[in-house]
């Protein structure tokens, strides 16, 4: 084969091989296998030696232009290669900016939180101040602080989980009370939500695990009228300006006297229905005066001070609120229930 023969074939060789080459590194390696040190054009040029005197500057011209045109083409597609590449990379990365977003998923308050808030913010504006209780309890603050020494009938209504003897779950947040009035002096303005615990069982209105709102309120010449202004202004605040609430005559250790307290059914408005079994009202919370043995407990002088306190089921309240009628509904955490509030 003739060295013109050659170089022909060399030339048409390197130019398939660059039109195959897809990216930077096939082509470097086109270049490298025709134009490099150790390459095919390289190998040719060093026969020129053999070649007559004729040939040798015909040879050398032609293989000069070879080497022109494979340059030229290897310069080509490279420029070629960079907008095929450009192209592809903006096809890829392009994003359909009219296309619909995918909404984050956002959480809500649970409903007991919801009302939970609701009530704080009532106190708050009150001048009330949020307080925080151990659920790990001692059975001294819990009960025997708040004149329920061991085998007060009233602890049968509150059998609870025992730690030990001594050490329980709570069964009410009025441990709180306790705690709070031993380490401040009068006047006192507080509410202290929170979990409490009952060995009861689970049905449509009771739960082993639930939430009390407790309310301590302490000064001179606090009255029961002071009390039941404070639970109207938070019923009315909750369930509407024409709201009512009435008190009944009750019995607590640590109060005297002491009182259930009831709201106006918010759904008959008192007129009588399944909702509040034909009474027109409905038990919502246990409130009074404080008994004056417990200040004295606390190191607070009854002669001198007295004060009311209440506990609210978070749970009645909130089933209220949002007409929930089976509490369980609370704890199973089914996102369906829980997203319509
Ligand atoms: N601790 C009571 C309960 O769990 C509720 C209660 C009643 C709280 C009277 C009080 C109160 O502070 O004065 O049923």
């Amino acid at each position: 084969m003739s060295m013109r023969e050659d170089l022909e074939r060399i030339e048409a060789a390197a130019k398939e091989a660059l039109e195959a080459a897809a990216d930077g590194k096939a082509l470097e390696d086109v270049r490298v296998k025709f134009l490099g040190k150790k390459g095919e054009l390289t190998a040719i040029l060093k026969q020129m030696g053999g070649l007559s005197a004729d040939e040798r500057p015909q040879m050398g011209q032609l293989a000069n232009k070879v080497r022109a045109d494979i340059e030229n083409a290897v310069s080509e597609r490279g420029a070629q290669l960079k907008e095929l590449l450009e192209a592809r990379r903006i096809k890829e990365e392009t994003i359909d900016v009219t296309m619909p977003g995918k909404a984050p998923r956002v959480g809500k308050l649970h409903p007991l939180n919801k009302t939970l808030e609701q009530v704080e913010e009532i106190f708050l504006g009150m001048g009330f101040e949020i307080v925080e209780g151990p659920e790990v309890e001692k059975d001294y603050y819990c009960f025997e602080a708040l004149n329920m020494p061991p085998h007060h009938p009233a602890r049968d209504t509150q059998d609870t989980f025992y730690i030990s003897d001594s050490v329980l779950l709570r069964t009410q947040t009025s441990s709180v009370q306790v705690r709070v009035m031993e380490k401040n002096k009068p006047p006192i303005r507080i509410i202290s939500p929170g979990r409490v615990y009952r060995s009861d069982t689970i049905d449509a209105t009771h739960s082993p695990l639930f939430h009390q709102v407790e309310g301590l309120v302490i000064d001179k010449g606090v009255t029961m009228a002071d009390l039941k202004g404070t639970l109207e202004l938070l019923m009315k605040r909750i369930y509407g300006e024409d709201t009512k609430i009435r008190l009944r005559p009750h019995h607590f250790p640590y109060t005297e006297p002491s009182a259930e307290v009831d709201l106006m059914c918010y759904n008959c408005h008192g007129a009588g229905c399944p909702m509040c079994k034909n009474e027109g009202y409905i038990e919502l919370l246990g409130a009074g005066m404080v008994h004056p043995k417990v200040l004295e407990n606390c190191g607070i002088d009854p002669e001198i001070y007295s004060g009311f306190a209440f506990g609210i089921g978070l749970e009645r309240l909130t089933m209220g609120n949002f007409q929930i009628k089976d509490m369980r509904m609370l704890y199973e955490n089914d996102v369906r229930f829980l997203d319509q509030f």
